[in-house]
């Protein structure tokens, strides 16, 4: 009962500015109250995800309806299942795909189960928290023209976890022109193309397959996700394929039908939502913007290339003048004002916001914010400004794929972070969130990676990849 104990306890009385985006108040539909009623799967009268035909196949041509795609399909294992069958049923052994630095270790998974070689392509950082720009369309064709061979694919996160839009019309231009498929991991913009004042959505930008993870950002439960195919993708019966591989056998009508509860509620009342929800976000950046120690990441602060645009329902603010770190700002908002932050980087958190947030809510941390703000000018200045998070440090250009070797490999050995600069990585190291992996198996640990490790270990980050706070490396006969 720990579980249920935890479920019921954690969350009391605690605001939630993190994921799911129904914020526990959000709920489509009545029955949902009472899931044990409405759990099922492909029984009798009920239609199979796997080959859609009935009430899923409406439900799922109404999403599509929404979204202005071709075609989409549910997903009940978050917008991983769909990046997985996305990458593998699009680039196999032989095909090179060319990867944006800053995704998702669930991209750099699908990447290593493909068997594809790799292209990464690295966006700059922005001055502002050091987060990661946007792609640049520019260095798109360079990598595509560098590997001078069609028909391969282009994977690129756009929003980033911080709300870094990408030039989605352009690089897709672009793609099609190298006869690539565009595919956009959207898991964290589900909401964009809703209200004039967000960004627009990637499938009405030509990108050939767009991930929406509706959990993130939208009223819909928690795994819930979507996957859109346009019509001219061609490799769209492979990945048709590969969801099949991916997706368990007994998929929840829980989580499909709260997709579709999601989806009819935004139908009927999109504007009623998103109006005040759009609203309530002018309000408060307005008001941040009285800040004097903390700052409000917003659209003006990105310069660099292949920043297009700004999703500013993902309010990043931090403290800019080193006083105090992400954590310690997370743990703060936390402890002293009851919210919940989605995630703390080293010198800022998130707070992720959904039509489910209410004027309380804004009210609440608006509150927090200028409080906490008053405490940090009362502060000593340390004269070191917060680090920026760190960028990922795979360098750029064409990479052997040797993930999966690497990750099997069984002569190893684990060496202290400082150790492992040059040494061959084992796994995927991620400060996480946001996931971005800071080395890749198979590939040497840059001096770059082994220090944004060894920063975040000392600000209490969470790190996957690690074997008792130390690398696992490739033996080599050399360092014995
Ligand atoms: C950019 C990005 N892509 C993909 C994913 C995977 O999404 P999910 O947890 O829905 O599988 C995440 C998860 O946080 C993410 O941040």
């Amino acid at each position: 009962m720990q579980l249920v104990r935890a479920l019921k306890e954690k969350s009391e009385g605690i605001y939630p500015f993190h994921m799911p985006g129904h914020k526990r108040m959000l709920a489509g539909d009545g029955i949902f109250s009472d899931i044990y009623s409405i759990d099922v799967t492909e029984t009798e009268g009920f239609d199979d995800l796997h080959e859609a035909s009935g009430i899923l196949k409406e439900a799922q041509d109404k999403a599509a309806e929404l979204y202005g795609a071709d075609e989409t399909h549910f997903l009940v294992n978050g917008s991983t299942g769909g990046i997985l069958a996305a990458i593998c049923g699009t680039v196999t052994i032989n095909d090179t795909v060319v990867v944006a630095a800053n995704c998702h270790r669930s991209v750099w998974n699908a990447v290593a189960l493909s068997h594809a070689d790799i292209y990464v392509t690295a966006p700059e950082a922005e001055e502002s928290f050091g987060i990661c720009a946007g792609v640049d369309p520019a260095s798109v064709k360079s990598a595509l023209s560098d590997i001078s061979r069609e028909g391969t694919a282009v994977v690129i996160t756009s929003p980033t976890y911080e709300g870094v839009v990408s030039d989605i019309a352009t690089i897709a231009d672009i793609c099609h022109s190298y006869k690539a498929v565009l595919i956009v991991d959207c898991a964290h913009g589900a909401h964009f193309g809703f209200d004039d004042d967000l960004p627009e959505n990637p499938v009405k930008k030509g990108a050939d397959v767009v991930i929406s993870g509706v959990h993130k950002t939208m009223p819909s439960m928690t795994q819930t996700a979507l996957i859109h195919i346009n019509r001219n993708c061609p490799s769209k019966d492979r990945i048709r394929k590969m969801l099949t591989v991916f997706t368990t056998s007994s998929p929840s009508y829980v989580l499909t039908s709260s997709i579709d509860s999601m989806i009819s509620l935004i139908g009927r009342s999109r504007k009623e939502l998103f109006e005040p929800y759009v609203n309530r976000l002018n309000r408060f950046y307005e008001k941040a913007s009285g800040l004097k120690c903390l700052t409000v990441l917003n659209r003006r602060m990105l310069t660099r290339k292949g920043s297009y645009d700004h999703d500013k329902g993902k309010i990043v603010v931090g403290d800019t003048t080193g006083r105090v770190s992400g954590r310690r700002l997370f743990d703060i908002l936390y402890e002293e004002y009851s919210i919940c932050a989605e995630m703390a980087g080293f010198s800022y958190v998130i707070l992720m916001t959904s039509v489910a947030d209410t004027d309380e809510g804004f009210n609440k941390v608006l509150d927090a914010l200028f409080k906490i703000d008053s405490m940090i000018c009362r502060m000593p200045e340390t004269g070191k400004k917060n680090e920026p998070v760190p960028l990922p440090h795979l360098g750029e250009g064409r990479i052997k794929n040797r993930m999966i070797e690497a990750m099997f490999a069984e002569d190893t050995e684990q060496v202290a972070v400082e150790r492992s600069c040059g040494r061959i990585a084992k796994d995927l190291i991620t400060i996480y969130p946001p996931g971005i992996p800071v080395t890749l198996p198979g590939q040497p640990v840059s001096a770059g990676a082994a220090e944004s490790i060894s920063e975040a270990l000392r600000r209490r980050l969470k790190i996957t990849g690690l074997n008792n706070k130390e690398v696992t490396v490739l033996w080599e006969r050399s360092s014995t």
